[in-house]
């Protein structure tokens, strides 16, 4: 290749130490992290609203790894800001809104997943439940302030108090008159959010779906499932709704055998992580993930869905297919990226780069 010729933006799927500049205290149990961005990694952690981090924490010496959404906007907000809610008994959550201090250093990987705002112009219809506003809020403050497009959003929570950016949501809807439709719902004052509720927020009094309108979805599972069964019930285009899942949506189920592997053979599969390179037959029904750890290596990995993208990796030889994929762009796969949690080969032999460098 002549040397004049542009390269291609170098992928960096490491992780990258960053120190809390700021930990802001929204609600009794979620609070918003200020991460502070060393100048020389300003345009890698360039990113797109609605997009994430993952987190490689230690905590009780245990290596933890958990993602979580931008609540920051790039249009807007100086500071690259993630918002956490506590589960109960959950490791990570609970250690960040309880344990975590500005001035501490943690480990994040570079900006990832594909619930983004596109190219088109129509309305956006949002639906948010609890610490779902996380990508949604970002999402939104990009859209008002870089777009005309108009805005509906349905937030649901258990009620006022719990309601993460309430007033700055308020403040938004009211800056924006018409352009942002803002719709609280709080359970404590009138139960779940039903298919009636969700329905008539879906498009005008008629219920008829807004002409080119984008669907955002992210929350609870059972709120998650109503809504996406209420659009699809109002002939909600399939490439219109996006989803954004915090948690699986089922348990994982080990893949059907690809056919060509089927007929020849098991591939031949090849993993390098941490310095070691270990070569194994590939079992039938296993994903890559699960061949690098039958191997004694140990990959990471957090959702084991194909929503996360801790466990990507290079493939530099062969070929994989994934059974689902909600966090790698497209030009990511094209370029040889796969989900190991969710790959299988379908080539004679693979071979799988962890913690790859161009
Ligand atoms: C792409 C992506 C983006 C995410 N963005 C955010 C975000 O912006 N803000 C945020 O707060 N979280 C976000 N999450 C969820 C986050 O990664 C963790 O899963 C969550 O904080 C729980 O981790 P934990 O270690 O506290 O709980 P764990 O110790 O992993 O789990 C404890 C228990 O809680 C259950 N559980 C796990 N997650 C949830 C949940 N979200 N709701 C209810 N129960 C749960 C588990 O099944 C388990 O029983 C995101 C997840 C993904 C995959
Ligand atoms: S572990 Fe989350 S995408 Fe594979």
């Amino acid at each position: 290749m002549p040397e004049s010729t542009p390269q291609p933006p170098r992928r960096d799927h490491g992780f990258h130490e960053v120190r809390v500049h700021r930990v802001i205290e929204e609600t009794g149990d979620a609070v918003s992290v200020e991460l502070e961005v060393p100048e020389d990694l300003r345009d890698a952690f360039q990113y797109q609203s609605g997009q994430f981090l993952t987190f490689r924490l230690k905590i009780d010496g245990q290596q933890v790894l958990r993602s979580y959404s931008m609540s920051s906007s790039p249009a807007v907000d100086t500071n690259l800001q993630v918002t956490v809610k506590r589960v109960d008994g959950g490791v990570v959550s609970t250690w960040m809104t309880g344990s975590l201090s500005a001035g501490d250093l943690v480990e994040v990987t570079l900006p990832a997943g594909v619930f983004t705002l596109g190219s088109s112009d129509g309305p956006i219809v949002a639906f948010a439940g609890g610490s779902g506003i996380t990508p949604v809020y970002s999402l939104i403050k990009t859209a008002m302030a870089t777009t005309s497009r108009p805005v509906k959003l349905l937030y649901a929570n258990r009620d006022r108090d719990a309601t993460i950016f309430r007033d700055e949501l308020d403040a938004l809807a009211e800056k924006y008159g018409d352009r942002l439709e803002l719709l609280h719902h709080w359970d404590a004052d009138s139960g779940f959010a039903n298919a009636e509720i969700i329905g008539t927020h879906t498009g005008h009094a008629t219920s008829a779906p807004l002409a080119d309108a984008d669907y955002y979805i992210c929350g609870p599972a059972p709120f998650m499932d109503l809504v996406e069964a209420t659009l699809h019930g109002h002939d909600v285009a399939a490439d219109r709704i996006h989803i954004e899942r915090f948690t699986p949506v089922a348990p994982v189920e080990p893949p059907e055998i690809a056919a060509e592997e089927a007929a020849a053979g098991p591939s031949q599969v090849t993993i390098e992580l941490d310095g070691k390179t270990e070569t194994a037959a590939h079992r039938a029904g296993t994903t890559i993930l699960q061949t690098a750890r039958s191997m004694g290596l140990i990959p990471p990995y957090s959702c084991e869905a194909g929503d996360c993208a801790t466990c990507m990796a290079k493939m530099v030889e062969g070929t994989a297919d994934m059974f689902a994929n909600n966090a790698l762009m497209d030009d990511e796969v094209e370029d040889g990226w796969i989900l190991t949690c969710q790959a299988v080969p379908t080539s004679p032999t693979i071979h799988v780069i962890y913690g790859y460098e161009e």
